[in-house]
């Protein structure tokens, strides 16, 4: 096939011959979510998740979507594990569904627990590093129903839950990941209610705070103030007064336990200005290049923050970027899709990771978000963030050029030489 790609940016991974991005120990991945990949919702036994209830409320998700079916991946798991082979990653970002691992009673669920264990071997087998997150925020209905992360009680079925994984994936993960995004679960669950499961109450999203953390830190004998200082900031329950949670003695001290890397997930920056209280208020910036999710292009706040985070933390554990991408109304024609502004959102944000590298933070690896087009929570399908294009009709995927031009850049880099 011909490939006209005289009408696309320059190649954006080709970075400079001194850039980190050449060494074979800097890990670049791709990255997804249990939920918004996987479908078979009733299969083998997984118990209903706050998501499967959410998007099946109407006025919730975009379009009426659910992740009922997904991508398929629960079925379609082997091809799309040659898909990353293709693209020639170092490594994969995929989180575990609770509610598919464990029953009511806090049993284990084989079945569930097979699924992991067949994907999890097949990625080794293929030389690929794991990274698994235990809560990208599928949190089981039944323990929703019992209060959910507002009720101290899901800080030690977390840590039930983070033991019986740990034990019986022992082995096949190079690294545990505990939650992803807490201040998602906290302030759009429970805080605004634009996610699962939709409650809007500022206490509530404290309260869910503060046990999020408590479960990490829990579950990690073994996000963000808190974690590396021990402490609340002064600031925070001023945007909502009497929003304290409840902290008992030697809360702070598990929270922070010592952390072995630390995750950041990097998409747009926030213009915003003081209410004149204790609030603000989004100020968008006119004439910005933006994505299709309304968000602002600007890759220097990716090198800002983890210069910031280096100057700020004294005590900062090696990061790893966890997540960074676009989403982009890709279409399929003639076979081919091509995606320029990713093309290009990738090569400047790599570009960001390398400087804040020469600045001398510790980088160990960047994760696309993401391997494939997926469920993007209140947006339903309709947001296209993968490398990898999706029918949804077909379950068909076809390598968008940005998929191609990764794919062609580690091959060199990793060839031997
Ligand atoms: C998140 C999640 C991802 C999203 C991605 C794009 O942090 O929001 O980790 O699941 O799909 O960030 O919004």
């Amino acid at each position: 096939m011909a490939n006209d790609t005289s009408a696309l940016p320059e190649d954006p991974f080709s970075p400079p011959p001194d850039s980190a991005l050449w060494r074979r120990d800097f890990l670049l991945g791709a990255a997804t979510a249990a939920y918004q990949i996987e479908g078979a919702v009733n299969e083998d036994g997984r118990l209903p998740s706050i998501w499967d209830t959410f998007s099946a409320t109407p006025g919730k998700v975009l379009a009426g979507d659910t992740g009922a079916v997904a991508c398929d991946h629960y079925h379609r798991w082997e091809r799309d594990l040659d898909m990353l082979s293709a693209l020639n990653v170092d490594a994969y970002r995929l989180s575990i569904a609770w509610p598919r691992v464990m029953d009511e009673a806090g049993r284990p669920n084989p079945k569930g627990l097979d699924f992991y264990k067949r994907l999890l071997g097949r990625l080794k087998e293929k030389g690929l590093k794991t990274f698994v997150t235990l809560y990208h925020w599928d949190l089981p209905q039944h323990l929703e129903d019992r209060g959910g992360w507002l009720n101290r009680d899901i800080v030690y079925r977390f840590a039930d839950y983070a033991d019986l994984m740990s034990r019986e994936l022992a082995g096949q993960v190079d690294a545990w990941a505990t939650l992803n995004e807490p201040w998602c679960s906290a302030y759009l669950g429970y805080g605004n209610g634009h996610h699962a499961p939709g409650l809007a109450d500022g206490r509530f999203a404290t309260q869910a705070m503060h046990h999020l953390l408590l479960a990490h830190g829990s579950a990690l004998p073994v996000i963000l103030d808190p974690l590396l200082k021990g402490a609340y900031p002064d600031d925070l329950f001023e945007l909502w007064p009497g929003t304290e949670p409840l902290v008992l003695d030697g809360d702070m001290q598990t929270i922070a336990a010592p952390l072995d890397f630390l995750g950041i997930n990097y998409y747009f920056r926030t213009n915003v200005m003081s209410d004149g209280a204790h609030g603000f208020i989004d100020v968008p910036l006119p004439d910005v290049e933006r994505t299709q999710m309304g968000w602002e292009v600007y890759p220097d706040g990716l090198r800002d923050l983890l210069i910031g985070f280096n100057r700020t933390y004294t005590n900062l554990p090696p990061v790893y970027i966890t997540e960074n991408g676009m989403a982009s109304d890709d279409k399929v024609i003639d076979g081919r899709v091509d995606d320029p502004q990713r093309i290009a959102f990738l090569k400047r944000h790599l570009e960001a990771v390398d400087a804040a590298l020469k600045a001398g933070v510790d980088i160990r690896g960047y994760f696309v978000w993401s391997l494939m087009d997926n469920f993007e929570w209140a947006f339903g399908y309709e947001r296209r963030f993968g490398v990898v294009h999706v029918d949804y009709g077909t379950q068909k995927r076809t390598f968008k050029r940005s998929a191609e031009l990764i794919a062609t850049f580690l091959a060199g880099r990793n060839a031997p030489s």
